[in-house]
């Protein structure tokens, strides 16, 4: 927990006066809204464009002002957790569920700073990556991910029978792909009609990440 709180507070001293954030979702982007809040209770004058219903919620829970990408299509960041990170700093994302608005939100933002914990650092992705599907096509993208030599699994979660339901109506699931020694190639691969958005996250997004450790937090760059 202290390391999701380093972080936070290194991603908070990024935050200007006036500026539209971005706001990704989990529970590393939960400490940060926190410290967000006091800060506003303080006097700072910030929008934020959430990416989830549940982080949504929360900046209204406190009192964080919100608009959509409607009002704001260009945000000046866009702070966001992440599943796993590679040495290169491409990206799984999804693990709540909410990679397509995540990536929607992220891409749109000027600037895009991942939050994480060191225990989330890899040599390589090696994760199950989060898709978004359409229902009325996983019988197909469930044949084309076999081909691929992959294994699709329909995500589940509490309280509801299997599949998790996406915040725009649709299934999530997870594509067990391995150790991904080539995350563009298969991002490139995971565009099949009937795949909304996919949890890879690729390092051309990313402007830097911010790890948290027990001690402090590091600011790593390409
Ligand atoms: C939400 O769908 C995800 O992309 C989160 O950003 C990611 O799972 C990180 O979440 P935590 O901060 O809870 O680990």
């Amino acid at each position: 927990m202290i390391e999701k709180v380093n972080c936070a507070k290194k991603a908070i001293e990024f935050v200007e006066d006036g500026m539209v954030i971005g706001l990704g979702s989990g529970t590393t982007v939960r400490v940060f809204v926190e410290m967000l809040a006091e800060k506003v209770g303080e006097g700072l004058d910030v929008v934020v464009v959430p990416s989830s219903i549940d982080s949504h919620v929360l900046a209204v829970e406190h009192g964080i002002r919100t608009a959509s990408l409607l009002e704001y299509p260009e945000p000046d960041i866009c702070i966001d957790g992440a599943d796993q990170v590679d040495r290169d700093f491409n990206l799984i994302k999804g693990g709540g569920g909410a990679l397509t608005r995540e990536k929607i939100v992220a891409s749109a933002s000027r600037k895009f700073y991942v939050i994480v914990d060191e225990s989330k650092m890899a040599e390589r992705l090696n994760m199950p990556v989060p898709v978004e599907i359409l229902e009325f096509a996983y019988g197909f993208v469930k044949r084309k991910i076999g081909e691929m030599g992959c294994l699709l699994k329909l995500r589940e979660g509490k309280g509801k029978l299997r599949p998790v339901i996406s915040d725009n109506g649709n299934i999530i699931a997870d594509v067990d792909a391995g150790v991904i020694e080539n995350p563009g190639e298969l991002e490139r691969l995971l565009r099949i009609p009937g795949i909304v958005e996919n949890g890879i996250f690729l390092a051309e997004m990313v402007d830097g990440v911010i790890v948290g450790r027990s001690n402090g937090a590091e600011v790593l760059k390409r």
